[in-house]
This record gives structure tokens, sequence and C-alpha cells, in this order.
């Protein structure tokens, strides 16, 4: 056996989360070869949401390394060449096959051995494929996922060479509307299908959803809900060309583009950490119940203290402050000393076609729309506030400025009481703007 390749510390994934963490671990102080990232995939840390956006635009596309972290938050692009300055290594192309966190070590694909002091688990989450269910056909050419910058480079070529073909979107969560958006963008005819009775589900209100649902009817997408994808059928040269529904209609497609979800990867890790909520367990400084394992952003199941609870959150923002509360907290433990405890305020956003929105906070308990939500509108503005035993816990808001987005963050965090809901309704952004 070859010797094992050591480091101080190792983070484990080459995503969003590992970029922000380098860049905290260069902020605290870092000696050379202290630190290495291990990504299976070939390129630097970048910020993995251009990819359902501007890396798919018909017109100057987004291309690294353009968006590598930290441009997202406003920061510094750390091109591989800042790692290098900083004598933080980059095992790029390098996929871990096998974690013992006994032994600290990780074994690669390759058959190589890395040991650590202490591992940041950041291996984010890997899309739920209609292959996993047993789909009929699902696995014909021409069928896309969106993860990774090989997936966008893989559906950016199907694009340009089904010039004005059809595609249809299976899914309506957040890579079923960015999706159809930048489809259509790119003179595709779209059309979108899911389960449920109204897109985005898991976040939008009924309310919200029939603006989206309306403003992409007038783009031209083409949406058929209450039922799935049950089976694809191919051409001769095994590219996919009838979608079938369990509804009993067949549509055509040159393009199939599924978003039904992700799944943390934790696998490697199974028995070894403990798990709570499909993520890995951590404290309020993301380390698990093993002393020098920490886990970060999507796969991080971590004390929401704003809601007295556990939780796992699938987004950026999220990953990028996780990963630095994490090194923060490895680095002060290294000096005896402490940093305060994670205190979240859940943020999620999306941009498609000339729309953007926010939300902060939680979506639970009833609901007020207020503004203007027609989708015919030429400047549609409008929100939804969520209100739990009397206090506004959560805000959304289309089109908002930054100082509106700005006002709806703080409600979310101060969680003003409300007395007459259908003076909230009335009052809609200016209740926020008071806060
Ligand atoms: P992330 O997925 O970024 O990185 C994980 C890394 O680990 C990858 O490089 C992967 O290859 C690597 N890896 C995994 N297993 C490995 C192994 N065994 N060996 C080696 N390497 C391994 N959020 C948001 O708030 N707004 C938005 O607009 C978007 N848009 C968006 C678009 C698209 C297309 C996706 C897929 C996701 C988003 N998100 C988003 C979600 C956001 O990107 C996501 O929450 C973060 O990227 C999570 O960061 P992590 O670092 O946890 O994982
Ligand atoms: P999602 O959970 O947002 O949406 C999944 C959707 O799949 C559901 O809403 C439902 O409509 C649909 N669905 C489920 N089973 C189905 C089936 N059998 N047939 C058809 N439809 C079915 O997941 P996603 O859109 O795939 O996104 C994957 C990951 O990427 C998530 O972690 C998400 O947070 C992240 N992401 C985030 C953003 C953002 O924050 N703006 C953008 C893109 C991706």
């Amino acid at each position: 056996t070859t010797m094992a390749k050591t480091f101080k510390h190792i983070i484990l994934g080459g995503g969003v989360s590992a970029g922000y963490a380098a860049r905290e671990f260069a902020k605290q102080g870092l000696k050379p070869g202290e630190l290495a990232i291990i990504s299976k995939e070939a390129v630097a840390p970048y910020e993995r949401p251009a990819l359902s956006k501007a890396y798919l635009f018909p017109e100057s596309p987004a291309r690294l390394p353009g968006f590598h972290v930290c441009v997202g938050s406003g920061g510094e692009r750390l091109l591989p060449e800042w790692y290098q300055e900083k004598g933080i290594e980059l095992i790029l192309s390098t996929e871990i096959v096998k974690a013992d966190i006994a032994a600290k070590s990780l074994i690669s694909a390759g058959g190589e051995t890395f040991s650590y002091e202490n591992l940041i688990i950041a291996t984010g989450s890997t899309v739920i494929r209609l292959t996993d269910f047993g789909v009929e056909g699902a696995d014909a050419k021409n069928i896309f996922y969106l993860r990774e910058v090989d997936d966008a480079d893989k559906l950016y070529e199907a694009i340009k060479a089904k010039k004005n073909g059809k595609a249809v979107v299976v899914g309506g969560g957040y890579i079923g509307l960015e999706l159809s958006a930048v489809l259509r963008l790119n003179n595709i005819d779209v059309t979108m299908v899911y389960p449920e009775p109204w897109c985005m589900p898991r976040l939008f209100t009924s309310g919200i959803a029939a603006f989206y649902e309306g403003y992409y009817a007038n783009k031209g997408v083409n949406i058929i809900k209450g039922t799935v994808a049950v089976g694809f059928t191919a051409n001769s040269d095994g590219e996919v060309k009838e979608v079938k529904l369990k509804d009993g209609r067949v549509l055509e497609a040159d393009i199939v583009v599924v978003g039904v979800g992700g799944r943390p990867q934790i696998s490697l890790f199974k028995g070894q950490v403990e798990e709570d909520k499909g993520g890995i367990k951590t404290d309020s400084f993301f380390k698990t119940n093993v002393s020098n394992v920490y886990a970060v952003g999507d796969v991080a199941t971590f004390p929401l203290k704003l809601y007295g609870e556990l939780r796992r959150v699938e987004h950026v923002d999220h990953a990028r402050k996780s990963a630095e509360q994490a090194v923060k907290a490895i680095k002060a433990a290294e000096d005896g000393k402490a940093v305060e405890e994670y205190d979240y305020l859940p943020y999620f956003y999306s941009r498609s076609f000339d729309l953007s929105w926010q939300f902060y906070g939680d979506n639970v308990g009833d609901t007020v729309l207020f503004g203007d939500n027609n989708p015919e509108s030429p400047k549609p503005k409008f929100g939804t506030y969520w209100i739990k035993d009397g206090k506004v816990v959560g805000a959304f808001l289309e089109s908002g400025t930054p100082e509106e987005n700005k006002a709806i963050a703080k409600v979310a965090r101060v969680q003003p009481p409300v007395q007459d809901v259908d003076q909230l309704a009335k009052e809609g952004l200016s209740f926020a703007s008071k806060i």
C-alpha cells in the first residue's frame, strides 16, 4: 500500500460550502499544506445557482471562471491560483468511495488514502432519478438532470442541437421552474408536468403559485398538473421521443429535464456518525457526534435556534454561512475559545424570466397575500406573510427592491405580533417597512 497523504483539515466535497470554508480558513490563518479540498468535480468551488440560470442563457451565457466562489455573496472570486497562493490543496476529479471515521481516513476511487485531524463533510445533495423508482425507458438519451457543471454542459449541448425543439420538464419545484424559463428563453417549446395541484408546493401557497403559473403560461409554457411521467419511448438512436403520463396522455419530447428533488449524499458515513431528518446531525457549530468531524451545507441537520428544532436546509445562503460557522468554531477551539451559536434565519430565493423572489423565515400557519399578483400586470409586485400564534413568522416578496427585501427579512427575524389580519393584508409591504 502507498503512504497516505496527510492534512490537518480535509473538506470532503468541492461545492459552495467548500469554497466559503476555504475562504474562512484563509481569513483565520492557515499554514501552507494544512488544508485540502477533495472533490469529484474537475473545477474549483463555484456558485452552483448559476447552473440553472445564466449558464443556460442563449446569449453570452455565464462560464467559469466567471462564477467561482465567493462572487455570489459579493466577495472575491477564488480562482484555482488563489488556493495555490494560500497553500490549499485542491484535489479535483477525485471521488472518495470509502470513509473510515475511526481511522480518520478517506479512500478515493483511484485507491489513494487521505488522512486528517479534522474532517468537514460538504458532499451536498445528489439528484433523485426516475430510474431510482423504475420508470420505464428513463435511461434514454437526452433525459437530463442538473446538479453539477458537467450536467449543465450536456444540457447546453442538447439545447443547441435541438434548436426550436420540444422539451418536457418533469417536476414543479426549483429546477422545474428555473429550467422551464431558461428553455423558453432558448425558444424551446416547453411543457411542465408535476403531480401536485400547484407549483413549488413546499413553499408556495396556491395564491403565490397562481401568479407564476399565469406568468409562465403567458410566456408560452404549457403546464400539466396532477399527473406524473410513467414511461419514455426512444427513437432508433436511443434518444428520448415521447413521455407517457399516468393520465394516459403522451407528449413528444426532444429533451426531458427532470427535477424531482434531491437527496443529501451521506451514504459514505452510514453507521459512523449520528443522523437525523435525513442528514448528518450536528450541533450549533456544525460538529457531529464525532468530535473531529463536521458537516455543513445540504448534508447538515442542525439546530435552527429561532424555531427551537433541528432542520436541514438545501439552499445556498445556508451552505455559505454554515461553512463559515464550522471553520470559525474549529479555529476558535484551537485557541481554547468559543464562538456564538449559529442563529440562522432561513433565506431562499429564485430568479426566472424577469422575475425575482425572496423568502425569509418559516412558511407555517395562516397566510395573507398582499399586493398586485396579476400576471398580466406590467409591473406585478406582491407578497405573502405567514402568521403563527399571532406573530408574523415568514415573508415572501416578488420583485422587491433591496430595501424592501431587507424589510421582509427583518419581519421574519423580529416576528412582530399581528392584531388584525385584514389590516395586515391592506398594509402589505408597508407593514414590513415600519418594523
Ligand atoms: P454542493 O452540492 O454545492 O457541493 C457538493 C460537492 O461535493 C460537489 O462538488 C460534489 O461533486 C462533491 N462530492 C460529493 N460526494 C463526493 C465524494 N464522495 N467524493 C468527492 N466529492 C464529492 N440555492 C439557492 O438558495 N438559490 C438558488 O438559486 C439555487 N440554485 C440552484 C441551482 C441548481 C442547479 C442546484 C443544483 C442547486 C441550487 N441551489 C440554490 C441549492 C444550492 O446550490 C445548494 O444548497 C448548495 O450548493 C449546497 O452546497 P454544498 O456545499 O452543501 O453542496
Ligand atoms: P424540489 O424539491 O424543489 O422539487 C421537487 C418537485 O418534484 C416537487 O415539487 C414535485 O413537483 C416534483 N415531483 C416529485 N415526484 C415527482 C414525480 N414522480 N414526477 C414528477 N414530478 C415529481 O427539487 P428540485 O427542483 O429537483 O431541486 C433539487 C435541489 O436543488 C433542491 O435541493 C433544491 O433546493 C435545489 N435548488 C434550489 C434552487 C433555488 O433555491 N432557487 C434552484 C434549483 C435547485
